[in-house]
């Protein structure tokens, strides 16, 4: 008899311990984080080693909203976007810090190889090319590429080859640079920055940007007087990736299981809604 009530005491005390506790660490977590939290159980060499330092370097070049720009907001210089929302998730995965590192396009896959950033996340796409250089995780969004001309412009040009003879404007070691260079030569010409070409345009000193469809249409929505020119009739750019230097597969396996988390509980669909948002608020002010 007094076993019985020992063993229901147990199962009592037990069913309290799992559920009282639980309710109450259900409560204390803020579910908006909650929702861009994914653990990660992969560990490996790479992983230890940024575990070691404490922090995830992410390479970017911040002049391509809604992906990644450069925010001034908070009154500091600040990366913002949607890459950089991925990137933290993945840093908090592995339980670091994040760091960015903002550079030039055309240089982020050069720092990767040579280890002076541990991921690169900047709206870039996993071409076969690169893909010769580098590892890609799986895609976290669908490339598209468009032209950004001004107002007087806007009947053009209807198909890429209408652009013969005239200058585009392209972000060096872009995948737009290489596509257009191979086409029309000299006449496609090379910038650093995304807010160079802008201005380019703005000034007349090109007749046509030639860039990823969400940037170029930010910079539409946020620039009197531009407009966007789809369905050129060419192939649609690869779609965008975390690009992780060769060799380090657990850490381009823990990305994969973070970018998974995120498509599949639709977070990254809300970053981009939220992000092109901000971008244009901010814009406005
Ligand atoms: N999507 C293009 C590419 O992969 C351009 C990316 C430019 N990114 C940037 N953050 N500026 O080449």
């Amino acid at each position: 008899m007094k076993k019985k009530f020992l063993n229901i005491a147990i199962i009592a005390i037990t069913a309290l311990l799992l559920f009282g506790c639980g309710k109450k660490e259900e409560a204390a977590e803020d579910p908006a984080k909650e929702a861009v939290k994914v653990e990660v159980k992969t560990t490996g060499p790479t992983i230890d080693a940024i575990k070691e330092k404490g922090k995830l370097v992410l390479g970017t070049s911040a002049d391509f909203p809604p992906m990644e720009w450069t925010s001034f907001q908070s009154g500091k210089e600040e990366f913002t976007g949607v890459d950089i929302a991925l990137a933290k998730a993945i840093a908090d995965s592995l339980g670091v810090e994040l760091e960015v590192k903002n550079m030039a396009f055309e240089g982020l896959l050069g720092s990767l190889k040579a280890g002076d950033v541990d991921i690169v996340l900047a709206g870039m796409g996993a071409d076969e090319e690169r893909k010769k250089q580098v590892d890609f995780s799986d895609e976290y969004s669908k490339g598209k590429q468009v032209l950004l001309v001004t107002e007087e412009n806007k009947d053009k040009y209807k198909t890429f080859d209408d652009l013969n003879g005239k200058i585009i404007g392209t972000q060096l070691g872009s995948l737009q640079h290489k596509f257009a260079t191979e086409k029309f030569g000299d006449n496609c010409k090379g910038f650093d920055l995304n807010n160079v070409i802008i201005e380019q345009l703005k000034n007349k000193s090109i007749d046509a940007a030639f860039l990823s469809e969400l940037p170029a249409k930010q910079f539409a929505s946020i620039t009197d007087g531009f407009v966007i020119i789809e369905d050129l009739g060419i192939p649609d750019e690869s779609g965008f990736a975390v690009a992780v230097k060769k060799g380090n597969d657990d850490l381009t396996a823990a990305v994969n299981e973070v970018v998974k988390g995120l498509k599949d509980s639709g977070q990254v669909e809300k970053w981009f809604d939220e992000y092109i948002e901000l971008s244009n608020k901010e814009a406005m002010k």
